[in-house]
């Protein structure tokens, strides 16, 4: 199986996602370790349960974020990873960190990316009167939130739509789209090379929409 590490911020439903996928068989993967920046992620609590190795790296701890980077990647190179799976994982890593992990490193992000980088996605394709919102995988780099994107999945937003029923809808897609996409990873169909991400060695030209 796959070696996982996956790390969080906060309650770690996407975690619980892959956890549940990893015991039922729909991913080929095995978790070996959750990192937590933040000390009381309901998340931990998760993976303590379903019995996974967990570290936290406090952020707050540390002079600055080079000094955070440093130890968030020792902690990493501690488990012996396939991939690094960012779930709700709320810091911008540093070049150092994401290039350690070059192509081995996948993000969700809730908006569809090109669209709404960064925080309060929701709030933001409303602000905007859009009329469809979703859920963007990709690789990471150097670029926040700005790495070969994978694959997508879509909601439409409806004209009773507020952020917390979107934030709703964005999490039912998210936990079915993130083990697919981590069993594509798993069962080695998908790759990136040269900052372009290729699933059954086809370049993906637009996210696979799921
Ligand atoms: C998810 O919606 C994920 O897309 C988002 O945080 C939430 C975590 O939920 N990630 C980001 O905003 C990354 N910048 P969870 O802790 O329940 O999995």
């Amino acid at each position: 199986p796959c070696r996982l590490l996956i790390l969080i911020s906060g309650n770690g439903s996407n975690l619980q996602a892959l956890i549940d996928a990893c015991a039922d068989g729909r991913v080929d993967g095995q978790i070996i370790g959750v990192i937590s920046n933040v000390p009381d992620a309901f998340g931990l609590q998760r993976a303590a349960r379903a019995g996974i190795v967990t570290a936290v790296v406090d952020h707050r701890q540390f002079e600055n974020r080079s000094a955070f980077d440093q130890a968030l990647l020792a902690t990493m190179q501690s488990f012996d990873a396939d991939l690094i799976v960012l779930a709700g994982f709320m810091r911008i890593l540093g070049d150092n960190l994401v290039n350690a992990y070059s192509g081995r490193m996948l993000n969700i992000h809730p908006s569809l990316l090109p669209r709404y980088p960064g925080l309060k996605t929701h709030q933001k394709a409303l602000a905007n009167g859009d009329k469809e919102h979703g859920v963007t995988i990709h690789f990471v780099t150097a670029e926040l939130d700005g790495g070969p994107l994978i694959a997508q999945a879509r909601c439409p937003i409806l004209p009773e739509d507020d952020e917390a029923s979107l934030a709703k809808k964005v999490h039912e897609l998210e936990h079915q789209l993130y083990p697919l996409v981590v069993q594509w990873f798993a069962s080695d169909r998908l790759h990136c090379q040269n900052n372009q991400a290729f699933l059954d060695k086809q370049l993906l030209m637009e996210p696979v929409q799921c």
